[in-house]
C-alpha cells in the first residue's frame, strides 16, 4: 500500500458499516433524477463488481496486485452483497488478473445493485419512493439523525474534502475514488478543473489494491475481452405457428397469450413481424423483476410516446420523458393524483355519479363500454379539471384510440390520423382543452380545489421552460386516461362480479352496509368495510388487465437473464404475463379473492404488475383503486345488475389497451335504491 493508512480516519463508524457497494451507489446518487447519475449499464456493472473485490480485499478474503487476484480465506462473510461473488472466486483453480474478475462477475452486479439498494432502504439511508426513485432519506435530513442515516451525503462529502480540500483518504476511499473515476461521473458531481482532475489521478493510484481494481474496471469499460458473446445466449425466435396458433393472442387475451409464449420460449423472445422492426419481449417473473429495478438504466419511453405527444400538440409529456426531469414531473404532480385528493372530494364524487346513473332508464341494456365510460368521466373530468366534458368524450375517446393505434401499437398508418371522422374528432379534443384553459384563470380558481390542470399550471409557472405554455395541454391526457381506463377496467369488474353470483352478494351486502346511514365519509371506507369489493377489483385487474404490456426502446446495452438486448432494440414489457403463470398464481383461470388474503398474498413478489413496473409506473394507483371500488360499490347499491348474455369466454378487444367488448351489454334489471341528486 502507498501512502494511505488502513485505519480509517472517519469519525463515523455509522458509515464504514455500510460496504463499499453502497458507498458507491450513495456517491452515485443524483437527488435530482432520484437515481444514480447517467451511468451506462456496463460500465456501472463493472464498477459495482469493482467495489465488491475491494470489500473483500479490505475484508482479508482476497488480495489484489496488478497482475493478479489471489483467494486468501474463502469463509463466508456473512453478507449477501459479497458471498456469491466470493464463492464463485474459491470455485475457481487457475490464478486470472482483476480484469479477468471483474469482467467474469458481471452478471452478479445487478444483484449486488438490488441487495445494496435494499439494504440501503432498509437502514433508513434511503428513501425508496413509488416508481423506483430513492433519495437520501427524508429522516435523514432532519435533526433526528444516527451516524448512519448521514452516511450518504458522508460519502459525497468525503469526497469533496479528498479532491478539493486535499485531505487523506482511506484505502475505502480510494477504491470509491477510482471507480467513481472509473464510471466518468465527476465532473457531473462537482466542478472539476485541471488540479481536481489531477488529483483523482492521484488519489485513484494511492493504494495498489484500490489501483488494480480501478484500472481493470477502467480497462474493461474502454474494451471488454470477455462480453460477448460468450457470456449470453441467443434471443430465441417465436415461430410463426406458435404465433398464428396461440388462441390466447388470436382471441386479444394478451396476458394469457405472452404467458403461453414464455412458458415454451423463456423469459425473453423475439417476435418477428412483417414490415416492422422486430420486437423483443421480456416476460415472467425474472423479466418483471428485472424491468422494475433496471430498467430506468437501460430503457426509455420517448420513442413510444413521441407520436402521441405530436398528436396532442405538445413537445414531451410525463410518459415520453426520463431520467431527472421525469422524476421532476412526477414528484410535483403525485398531490393532484393521489387518494387523499380524492377523499377530500367524497361528496362531489358521489353527487356526480349519481347524478349521471340517474340518466339511464331502468329496464334498459347498454353495452359496457357506452355504459361505463361516461360513467367515470362524468365524475373524472369535474376532479381532475374542474370540467364537464361529456358533450365531447366520446369522440375524443376515438381520437385518442387511433393516435395510440398509430403511435404506440402501430397497428395502423399515420395517415390514418388524418382522415375526415378523425379530423372531426381531433376537434373535439380542442374544445375540452380550450375548456379546461378557459375555466383555469387566477380568479375563478379562487376557493376552488386545486386539480390535476391547477397542478401543471403551478409547474409552468414555476419553470416556464420546463413546462412551456405549448404543453399546457397536458392534462387532457389525465381525463381521457381516467375515463377510460377506468370505465373499462369497472366494466371488467363487474363482469366477474356477475359472473360470480355468490361474490355479487357480498359486493353489494357491503355497499348496503356503507350506505344504511347515508353516504359513506373517508373514515367509513377502510379497507376491512370494502374488503371484497377491493379483492373483486384485485383480481378483475388481474385476470383482465387494461394495460397488459408497456413498450420500451432499449437505450444501453443490457442483459436480462442471460440474453444480451442491443442498443435500439424495440421492447415489449409483457409484464401481466405473469397473472397467467401458475409460478405466480396457481390455477389461474379460476377468479379467486383469496389470493389476496393471508397466508396466500400471491400479489406479493412481482408477479403482479396490473399498474406496470418500475419508473413509469402508475401515478394514480391509489386514487383508481378507491374510485373503482366506490363506483362498483355504488352501481351494485342503486341497481339490481344482469349480463343480458352470458359467455363462455369474456370478448374482449385487445388494443391499444385491453377493454370489454361492447359485445358484452349489461340489463339494469331494477333500481334498488332511490337517486337522490
Ligand atoms: C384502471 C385504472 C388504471 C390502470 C390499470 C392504470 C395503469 C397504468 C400503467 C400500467 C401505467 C404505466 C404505463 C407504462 O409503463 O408505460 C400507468 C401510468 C400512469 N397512470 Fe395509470 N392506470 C389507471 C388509472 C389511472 C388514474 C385514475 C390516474 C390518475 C388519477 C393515472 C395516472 C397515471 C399517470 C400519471 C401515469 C404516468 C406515470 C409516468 O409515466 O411516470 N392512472 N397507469
Amino acid at each position: 500500500m502507498i501512502g494511505v493508512s488502513r485505519t480509517s480516519n472517519r469519525d463515523d463508524p455509522g458509515a464504514s458499516s455500510l460496504s463499499l457497494p453502497e458507498e458507491l451507489l450513495l456517491a452515485l446518487l443524483d437527488e435530482e433524477s432520484g437515481y444514480f447519475r447517467q451511468v451506462p449499464g456496463w460500465n456501472l456493472n463493472c464498477a459495482m463488481v469493482g467495489a465488491v473485490l475491494g470489500e473483500l480485499s479490505l475484508l482479508g478474503r482476497i488480495d489484489t496486485d496488478l497482475k493478479s487476484l489471489i483467494l486468501v480465506d474463502s469463509t463466508d462473510t456473512g453478507r449477501p452483497i459479497l458471498d456469491p461473488i466470493l464463492r464463485e472466486i474459491a470455485t475457481e483453480t487457475e490464478q486470472h488478473n482483476v480484469r479477468y474478475w471483474v469482467e467474469r462477475l458481471v452478471p452478479q452486479s445487478e444483484s449486488v445493485i438490488n441487495h445494496a439498494l435494499d439494504r440501503l432502504v432498509r437502514r433508513q439511508v434511503l428513501d425508496h419512493h413509488q416508481g423506483g426513485f430513492y433519495t437520501f432519506a427524508r429522516r435523514q435530513r432532519s435533526s433526528e439523525t444516527s451516524l448512519e442515516h448521514l452516511a450518504g451525503e458522508f460519502v459525497k462529502a468525503r469526497l469533496t474534502r479528498i479532491i478539493f480540500a486535499d485531505e487523506i483518504p482511506d484505502p475505502r476511499e480510494v477504491i470509491i475514488t477510482g471507480l467513481v473515476n472509473a464510471c466518468n461521473v465527476f465532473n457531473l458531481m462537482f466542478q472539476i478543473d485541471e488540479e481536481a482532475e489531477e488529483r483523482i489521478e492521484f488519489v485513484s493510484k494511492m493504494d495498489v489494491i484500490g489501483r488494480a481494481i480501478a484500472e481493470a474496471v477502467t480497462q474493461s469499460i474502454v474494451a471488454p475481452t470477455l462480453r460477448r458473446p460468450s457470456l449470453t445466449k441467443r434471443i430465441p425466435t417465436v415461430s410463426l405457428r406458435d404465433l398464428v396458433f396461440n388462441r390466447e393472442l388470436r382471441e386479444g387475451r394478451l396476458p394469457a397469450g405472452f404467458a403461453l409464449l414464455a412458458e415454451k420460449y423463456g423469459p425473453v423472445f423475439e417476435l418477428r413481424i412483417p414490415f416492422r422492426q422486430n420486437i423483443i419481449v421480456l416476460a415472467g417473473l425474472k423479466a418483471n423483476q428485472w424491468a422494475n429495478r433496471m430498467g430506468r438504466i437501460f430503457l426509455r419511453s420517448k420513442e413510444y410516446f413521441e407520436g402521441v405527444d405530436k398528436a396532442y400538440g405538445v413537445s414531451r409529456s410525463m410518459h415520453s420523458v426520463d431520467g431527472a426531469d421525469h422524476f421532476r414531473f412526477r414528484k410535483s404532480l403525485q398531490p393532484a393524483y393521489s387518494q387523499a385528493t380524492l377523499t377530500r372530494r367524497l361528496d362531489e364524487v358521489y353527487d356526480l355519479a349519481r347524478t349521471h346513473m340517474a340518466s339511464w332508464d331502468v329496464g334498459s341494456t347498454m353495452p359496457v363500454q357506452a355504459m361505463l365510460r361516461p360513467l367515470l368521466n362524468a365524475q373524472s373530468s369535474p376532479l381532475l379539471a374542474s370540467i364537464d366534458t361529456q358533450d365531447e368524450i366520446v369522440d375524443a375517446l376515438e381520437y385518442k384510440v387511433r393516435v395510440l393505434n398509430v403511435g404506440i401499437v402501430k397497428t395502423m398508418p399515420s395517415f390514418m390520423l388524418k382522415t375526415p371522422s378523425m379530423r372531426r374528432r381531433a376537434k373535439a379534443t380542442q374544445k375540452i382543452i380550450d375548456r379546461m384553459q378557459s375555466t383555469h384563470t387566477a380568479t375563478q380558481r379562487v376557493g376552488k380545489h386545486k386539480d390535476v390542470v391547477d397542478a401543471y399550471l403551478a409547474l409552468h409557472a414555476s419553470d416556464p421552460q420546463f413546462l412551456p405554455e405549448s404543453d399546457l395541454s397536458l392534462p387532457l391526457g389525465a381525463i381521457l386516461m381516467t375515463a377510460m381506463y377506468m370505465g373499462d377496467q369497472v366494466g371488467f369488474a363487474l363482469y366477474w362480479l356477475l359472473k360470480n353470483p355468490d361474490l355479487y352478494e357480498r359486493v353489494t351486502a357491503e355497499a348496503d352496509a356503507l350506505w344504511a346511514e347515508g353516504d359513506p365519509g373517508e373514515d367509513d371506507l377502510t379497507p376491512d368495510r370494502i374488503d371484497v369489493t377491493r379483492r373483486v377489483l384485485m383480481e378483475a385487474l388481474r385476470m383482465s388487465p387494461i394495460v397488459a404490456m408497456s413498450m420500451r426502446t432499449v437505450m444501453n446495452t443490457c442483459v436480462v437473464e442471460g440474453y444480451e438486448l442491443p442498443v435500439g432494440a424495440q421492447l415489449v414489457i409483457a409484464q401481466t404475463a405473469t397473472h397467467y403463470s401458475e409460478e405466480t398464481f396457481p390455477d389461474p383461470w379460476t377468479f379467486d379473492i383469496d389470493r389476496y388474503a393471508p397466508p396466500r398474498n400471491e400479489h406479493r413478489g412481482g408477479g403482479y404488475a396490473p399498474f406496470g413496473l418500475g419508473t413509469h409506473s402508475c401515478l394514480g394507483r391509489r386514487w383508481a383503486h378507491l374510485h373503482m371500488a366506490i363506483n362498483l360499490l355504488m352501481l351494485t347499491h342503486h341497481f339490481k345488475i344482469e349480463l343480458a348474455r352470458p359467455f363462455k369466454r369474456m370478448p374482449m378487444d385487445p388494443l391499444p389497451s385491453q377493454s370489454p367488448s361492447n359485445k358484452i351489454r349489461i340489463r339494469l334489471a331494477e333500481q334498488r335504491h332511490e337517486l337522490r341528486v
